[in-house]
């Protein structure tokens, strides 16, 4: 059965959008379905940043079709797993989950506990796109190994 995967981060236009590109492209024929969100309404409608797009473009990710909207309620009955990109979208995603839902959520760094960093840093204010694209392959590799 298809897995239905969800990213979160807060503009849905850098962290997760990359999350969803990369692992789209490393997942190959396996049998999982990506989305992303945010957990902000700031950028709905928009495609990712442009220098996001610009670093992932070079290392072949295409993001250019995506856009941005935000993470609601029904997501937690719509995915089998949700993955969220720091602690904030983490807290703002369980103050939605609905009574008795019991929906994985995890952080993506979960995925790359060698890495060791604790959440995928925001590159809309780190402006270090090619170092989150970096952890975000790695967390990338590690969660498709779950469907190996
Ligand atoms: P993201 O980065 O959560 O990785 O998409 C952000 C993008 C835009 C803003 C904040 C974070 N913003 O404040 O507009």
């Amino acid at each position: 059965m298809t897995t239905r995967i969800l990213f979160v981060c807060l503009g849905n236009i850098c962290r997760s959008p990359s999350a969803e590109g990369v692992t789209r492209a490393l997942a190959g024929d396996r049998d999982v379905r990506f989305d992303s969100a945010g957990t902000s309404g700031w950028h709905v409608g928009e495609p990712p940043y442009g220098p996001m797009r610009t670093s992932a473009s070079r290392r072949g990710y295409d993001l250019d079709p995506l856009r941005a909207r935000q993470f609601e309620r029904e997501d937690f009955a719509a995915f089998d797993l949700i993955i969220a990109m720091d602690d904030q979208n983490l807290a703002d995603i369980e103050a939605l989950r609905p009574a008795g839902d019991k929906t994985p959520v995890h952080l993506f760094t979960d995925f790359a506990p060698d890495r060791g960093a604790s959440e995928v840093p925001d590159p809309y204010y780190t402006r270090d796109f090619d170092g989150t694209l970096d952890l975000v392959e790695d967390c990338a590799r590690g969660l498709l190994k779950s469907f190996d």
